[in-house]
């Protein structure tokens, strides 16, 4: 089944095959690669029908396939039938009842098998519920059933961080068949998510072994998101062995790898694409940012500041192309200085005009036809409350201090990430105090939601008291899309991107900052940031917007590496201090975060101490040691 996308992928393997041992496709956005791989699902069944045959597939859960069963629904409505389809699940969480909220017959029954025409006998979702001792003849018939079906012709995959596929978690054998497992605390921290709390994630779970998975006659691993990058390249790169299980899939004859930007930048040919080869060769150049990118690496790499780089320190480690570009190593390093030296500012909005009518140097950072108007009208767009504050709590506390006008416009409501014991306090102290009396009915959905949102507003008010914002200037958007469950799930619609560009337009901001982080595991952020660059191609006309500039934060999860920064505001430690407060004012996911804990924190928490790595690193580069750095990569609008 050779379509031309997979062609692509084989080539461009072929010359990296060094390094990567699977075939791998890399597409912009997860959306784009979904439908690709929806497209290979429905060809195969379009196929099949058409020789009267039916077709088994392996299927996955977790975020990372909900885009593909969101387009085979689509293509379903369309009129494709998928009555010869017969599906096998990967696993379940053991033990759980398949009308459990979080189990994985729920999951594929909402978003999947309630939108297609598949037979219910030809369905099979490993069961949860069957006394323990019967599971070693339960897992025996499944993989029964499926040879009895003719074997799995594809099957899909994600990867969680373990690098386990399906829920073969490390150690597993590649001869190990559908058994029970218990999971791997990582595996439970990212499941923290869907239950709420760790408690509540389920020890174990009946997965198909990593020789089932094997069988498959075709394989396509999907991984989508910076998070998952570690991983996927040592799945790709790294030696197979059983400590990272999806490395088996090296040795399977017919599997491909389908990825987004941000899962593969981790991939030798991405992240030092100089060990590949020479760069025009790839299609890629020297140019400013892989310089910087280049040089940053080296420094790490030699454990030197980077004036202190030489000619040998470039030869010795593949450098030479861009070491014979620009003649000798210290030119090299002193262009690599400037540029990073001219990113650091204090005056993220720029500065004031001054009294006595002298001309004002503006930071070198700062462009834009509107770079001395002051003070400025500022959007910050924080997905959900919380994030302005845990990724750039420094600079709005800055721009606030410097008399802009900051507004923050909040785009989902965040109930999401508010625990019901949460709510409960709150509704506790409501009745105490002897307010309204609250529905006692805990079974709305909708009601709960809304109550969490409440919640999530009080906390986004008093963070941005704490940082000296005008409380008027908070706006909660609560976008559509964000409320969505089932086959609409994180379904982006016009009514999103209205809303958006309606607040644009009334801010008319000289100044935006928007959050610009793939690591998200939710990929919230990714659709806000989508949404947000619909919303201002729709205001592109506008007189304001020929004058706008625009910033992009991350801090949660990850800082900018530093060949993408272009703007580093650095924080004093009574900055770092008062940012730390009022991230603490959003105490119901406070249990989330790791907040300046110094250490590398529980794996898998967004953190507020990417701003001190920055500056360690910043630091270890050989300029000047700051107690934190707030980094922004310029976004280009026009
Ligand atoms: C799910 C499964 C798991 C997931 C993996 C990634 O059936 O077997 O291996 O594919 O944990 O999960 P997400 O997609 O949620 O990142």
């Amino acid at each position: 089944m050779n379509t031309s996308w997979y062609q692509d992928a084989l080539t461009s393997s072929l010359e990296t095959s060094k390094w990567e041992h699977i075939p791998i496709v890399i597409f912009e956005q997860p959306r784009l690669a979904a439908t690709r791989v929806a497209q290979e699902i429905a060809d195969l069944v379009r196929h099949r029908e058409a020789d009267g045959l039916k077709v088994v597939l392996g299927l996955a859960t977790g975020s990372t396939p909900i885009f593909v069963y969101q387009e085979l629904a689509r293509i379903h409505r369309e009129g494709l039938s998928f009555r010869n389809v017969i599906t096998f699940n990967l696993d379940e969480y053991f033990p759980i009842s398949a009308d459990h909220a979080q189990s994985y017959h729920r999951f594929m029954r909402e978003h999947l098998f309630d939108h297609l025409d598949i037979p219910e006998n030809q369905i099979h979702v490993p069961d949860g519920e069957i006394p323990r001792g019967d599971m070693a003849a339960t897992c025996e018939r499944y993989e029964k059933q499926i040879a009895e079906a003719g074997g799995i012709d594809l099957q899909i995959l994600g990867i969680g961080r373990t690098g386990h596929i399906g829920f073969n978690e490390p150690g597993s054998s590649r001869r190990s068949g559908t058994r029970l497992i218990h999971l791997d605390r990582l595996t439970r921290l990212d499941a923290i998510k869907d239950f709420q709390s760790e408690e509540l994630v389920p020890r174990t779970a009946v997965t198909m072994g990593v020789k089932t998975i094997l069988q498959a006659r075709r394989i396509v691993i999907m991984a989508f998101g910076e998070h998952k990058a570690p991983i996927v390249a040592r799945a790709v790169e790294g030696e197979v062995n059983a400590e990272v299980t999806a490395t088996y899939l090296q040795d399977h004859e017919d599997c491909l790898m389908v990825l987004d930007r941000a899962a593969a930048s981790q991939l030798t040919r991405i992240q030092t694409p100089w060990l590949v080869g020479p760069l025009h060769e790839s299609g890629l150049s020297w140019n400013d940012s892989m310089l910087r990118r280049a040089v940053n690496w080296l420094a790490q790499k030699t454990n030197k500041a980077v004036l202190k780089l030489t000619d040998e320190d470039y030869n010795s480690h593949s450098l030479q192309e861009l070491l014979s570009q620009h003649g000798n190593a210290y030119e090299i390093n002193l262009r690599f200085f400037r540029q990073l030296q001219n990113t650091i500012t204090g005056w993220p909005g720029g500065k004031p005009p001054s009294d006595d009518k002298t001309p004002v140097v503006q930071p070198r950072c700062l462009r834009g036809p509107s770079i001395a108007v002051y003070p400025k009208r500022i959007l910050i767009f924080s997905p959900h409350p919380g994030d302005d504050v845990l990724s750039m709590g420094g600079t709005l506390l800055r721009l606030a201090e410097h008399k802009h006008d900051v507004h923050i416009a909040y785009q989902v409501s965040g109930s999401d990430s508010v625990k019901d014991e949460v709510l409960q306090r709150y509704l506790d102290f409501h009745e105490q105090v002897g307010g309204v009396p609250l529905p006692k009915d805990r079974s709305d959905a909708r009601q709960l939601r809304t109550l969490k949102a409440t919640i999530c507003r009080a906390e986004a008010r008093a963070a941005a008291r704490v940082c000296r914002v005008n409380p008027d200037y908070l706006h909660f958007l609560d976008l559509p899309f964000y409320e969505k469950v089932g086959e609409q799930y994180r379904q982006v619609s016009p009514e999103d991107i209205t809303m958006t560009a309606r607040l644009l337009d009334k801010i008319m901001p000289h100044q935006i900052y928007a959050a610009g982080d793939l690591a998200d595991p939710h990929g919230t952020h990714r659709i806000c940031l989508e949404i947000l660059t619909q919303a201002l191609k729709q205001c592109s006309g506008q007189r304001w917007f020929a004058e706008c500039e625009a910033w992009l934060y991350r801090g949660a999860w990850s800082e900018w590496p530093i060949h993408e920064v272009d703007m580093a505001v650095p924080l004093s430690p009574s900055e770092v201090a008062t940012k730390g407060r009022a991230v603490f004012q959003h105490e119901s996911w406070k249990h989330r975060v790791t907040m300046f804990s110094k250490d590398a924190g529980e794996p898998g928490k967004p953190s507020a101490d990417a701003a001190y790595a920055t500056s360690r690193q910043f630091d270890a580069l050989g300029m000047p040691d700051y107690e934190a750095i707030e980094t922004f990569h310029r976004w280009a609008l026009r």
